[in-house]
């Protein structure tokens, strides 16, 4: 038997976004925080390198603001790129309340930087401003802010529930447009229930699983992006997908990131045969931005049909890599690789989603009553490209702000009334699995081969014609069979890919992530990339 809950706040995602979020609400809230996995399922237990926030006395918001500007290639929102970056001390000196242990500056920052904890850099930053726990940061952050919850009792966490899709008054047939709750899949159930909310929360993380080969865990489908849409909101900047320049390359490694605070601290890309090849290609050579490192990696890849390149940290005393990369280190050792001594076999790999649901400084999207906050969303800090360690940053300020948004509404917003249920009654048990994954498969592919670093507009047309018959046959299925996780994910990640495409296909210019071969300038004018469910075809 499905069931119906009521709460204040409907938080969808207990990353950093959403956790954020719920432990900045009041304690006389109802507030349930879902994952459709285990609560750490998300990107951000996971992340290495760190923060990025203005710490020291050396550094300025001006200085934080500009890198930001610079790495997003004329894209970014500067409203937007200032609030963040304004918000940061504030957001670290709140995580350091909550108990994440950052690295303390034991050693490391010596003399001038007035600040007690360890700042390492990372690509476009012009300054040492990134604050981290070793290279496990997102971990240290997660664990602390989950204990912070579970000490909470009107939070409720509620792992393997799927949010299926958003109930509005549109949905309803009633008149507004407000958005009232989730349809939620049990996972231990297996049935859909009703969660009606007074508000709402899409704190889904990215998309990056649209790509056959990421960096993410395996939940980064876009669930958010596409229950919004669903629902009415725009998305915006959709074709810049970020990769990773160095996830290490091995057969057996599954998604395993080598951080970017390695070329922080000094570590080099070299050519099998030893050569270095960043110098040729920008002069902050292995510190440029990731867009032009990525890119660069691939350039020497095709050219030399080489299968990867190599990070060498091997110049650094072993002590120093231990302690300031244990993580990297450990792993890489059990593949047999000692960092300390050997180059690591490193390639790109789908890794953040700069666009996003369009939301504004408090995480409002267009439907009243829902918020979209962290990686789902759209702020405008990212731009063209996202420098290095923005990403959690805008977890935390927006998280924050949408926080103190919500509570400056409750006297407005009262409880919805009885929703209902989902219904059932027109699907059966599928016996046809194997569709499910075929498809996967087959978007992913197409979507690494066609939409990837590079791009032409031919590969585009490809790529559109064969979301296009997925989609179709997705649909299909939805329309037929009981929803499971696996058939959730894929129609929401097969909608991403499609407004990925179409996002692309509307930009006739390169410009940070989006290269195509094409259009190999940047136009004079640079302009988001909007659409709206409400003019266009889905
Ligand atoms: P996530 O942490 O991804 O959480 C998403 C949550 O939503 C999960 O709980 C998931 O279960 C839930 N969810 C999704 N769909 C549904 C659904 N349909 N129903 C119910 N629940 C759902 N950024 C930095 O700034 N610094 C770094 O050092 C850094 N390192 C990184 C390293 C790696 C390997 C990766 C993958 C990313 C890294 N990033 C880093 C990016 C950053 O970690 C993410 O952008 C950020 O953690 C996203 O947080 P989030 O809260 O938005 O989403
Ligand atoms: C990394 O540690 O290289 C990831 C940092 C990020 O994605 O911001």
């Amino acid at each position: 038997m499905s069931q119906q809950f009521q709460h204040d706040v409907l938080v969808i995602g207990s990353g950093a976004a959403g956790l954020s979020l719920a432990l900045n609400l009041p304690a006389h809230l109802r507030v349930a925080v879902l994952s459709k996995g285990e609560l750490a399922n998300g990107s951000t237990f996971w992340a290495q390198g760190g923060v990025a926030a203005v710490l020291d006395d050396t550094d300025t918001v001006q200085s934080h603001v500009e890198d930001t500007l610079n790495a997003g290639g004329g894209l970014c929102h500067e409203d937007a790129v200032r609030f963040t970056v304004e918000h940061s001390r504030e957001a670290i000196e709140w995580l350091i309340e909550q108990g994440v242990p950052f690295t303390r500056d034991e050693q490391a920052n010596g003399d001038d930087s007035g600040f007690e904890f360890h700042l390492t850099r990372e690509g476009g930053h012009s300054h040492r401003r990134i604050i981290h726990a070793a290279d496990a940061t997102g971990a240290a952050i997660f664990t602390a802010l989950l204990e912070q919850a579970r000490r909470r009792p009107n939070i409720e966490l509620l792992e393997q529930r799927v949010a299926v899709d958003l109930i509005t008054e549109r949905r309803l047939g009633l008149n507004g447009q407000r958005c009232l709750g989730a349809y939620v899949l049990d996972r231990n159930s297996g049935e859909v229930d009703t969660f009606g909310a007074r508000f709402t929360v899409l704190a889904t993380g990215g998309a990056a699983k649209v790509y056959l080969y990421t960096s993410n865990p395996d939940g980064a489908c876009g669930d958010g992006i596409a229950m919004a849409w669903r629902a009415g909101c725009r998305v915006a900047n959709l074709e810049f997908n970020q990769f990773h320049p160095t996830c290490l390359y091995h057969p057996q490694a599954k998604s395993f990131l080598i951080t970017e605070a390695l070329r922080g601290e000094g570590a080099l890309l070299r050519l099998p045969n030893g050569e270095r090849f960043m110098p040729r290609f920008d002069e902050r050579e292995e510190l440029a931005p990731r867009d032009i490192v990525a890119r660069a990696i691939d350039h020497e890849m095709k050219r030399l049909g080489i299968d990867c390149v190599y990070l060498d940290i091997t110049h650094k005393p072993a002590e120093f890599i231990k302690t300031h990369f244990p993580t990297v280190y450990e792993r890489c050792l059990g593949f047999g690789i000692d960092i300390t001594r050997q180059p690591i076999p490193v390639v790109p790999a789908a890794h953040y989603t700069c666009g996003g649901v369009m939301v504004d400084e408090q995480g409002h999207t267009d439907v009243p009553g829902l918020y979209a906050i962290g990686e789902t969303s759209f702020t405008g800090l990212h731009g063209a490209n996202r420098m290095a360690s923005n990403s959690l940053l805008e977890c935390f300020v927006y998280g924050r702000a949408a926080a103190a948004d919500i509570i400056a509404q409750l006297q407005q917003i009262g409880m919805p009334s009885t929703l209902p249920c989902w219904d059932a009654s027109q699907v059966t048990d599928s016996d046809e699995d194997v569709i499910i994954a075929h498809n996967w498969d087959e978007l992913r592919r197409f979507m690494w081969d066609y939409v990837g670093i590079v791009r032409t507009s031919k590969r585009l047309q490809r790529a559109a014609h064969r979301v296009r018959m997925l989609l179709d046959e997705i649909d299909e299925f939805y329309s037929n069979y009981k929803v499971s996780r696996d058939l959730i994910e894929l129609r929401n990640l097969a909608l991403v890919a499609e407004l990925m495409i179409r996002s692309a296909m509307q930009r006739k210019e390169s410009r940070g992530l989006h290269y195509t071969l094409d259009y190999p300038q940047p136009l004079s004018d640079a302009r988001d990339t909007v659409l709206d469910p409400t003019v266009s075809r889905h």
